[in-house]
């Protein structure tokens, strides 16, 4: 069925959730009508949560905000968002030092898929050092992580 309605996809690991991730969400929830964020299914990481632990963590930190989805995906990020009809990835830009990884994955979406355009957002200033990897390394040495993630 034809839809009028914009569709993004937010993909990544999210191996946990941060409040920098939630903002992103919520700044593309304003932009879109429905931002999918997509989990990213990879057996060759070896992750600290579950994928289904990181869909949880997603559904109960945006319940009752129905423009938001979540879904699991493997194989190519731009089959996937063909399949959910989006025609954005949107993807979050903290620092220069992001840029390049982000550069060379849009262009390769856009050649692999053109229909689909990479939009690029930026965290609240308050967020823009956090990342997963850091959170997990405060974790495992036993410091606190409040107001990071949600
Ligand atoms: O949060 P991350 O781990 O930096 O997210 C990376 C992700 C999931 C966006 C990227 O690895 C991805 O899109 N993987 C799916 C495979 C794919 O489509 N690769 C080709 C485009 S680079």
């Amino acid at each position: 069925m034809a839809t009028s309605q914009r569709i993004a996809v937010y993909p990544g690991s999210f191996d946990p959730l941060t409040n920098g991730h939630v903002d992103i969400i919520r700044r593309g929830a304003r932009l879109f009508d429905r931002i999918v964020v997509a989990i990213l299914v990879n057996e060759q990481k070896t992750p600290m949560f579950t994928t289904e632990d990181r869909v949880a963590m997603v559904r109960e930190a945006f319940a009752g905000e129905p423009s938001v989805g979540v879904e699991m995906f493997d194989g190519l990020l731009v089959e996937f968002a063909a399949r959910h009809g989006a025609g954005a990835i949107v993807r979050g830009l903290r620092a220069v030092s992001d840029f390049e990884y982000e550069f060379q994955m849009a262009l390769m979406n856009r050649r692999l898929d053109a229909r689909v355009e990479t939009v690029f957002m930026m965290p609240a200033a308050e967020y823009s050092y956090i990342s997963s990897r850091l959170v997990k390394e405060v974790v495992m040495v036993g410091g606190s992580v409040t107001g990071l993630v949600p």
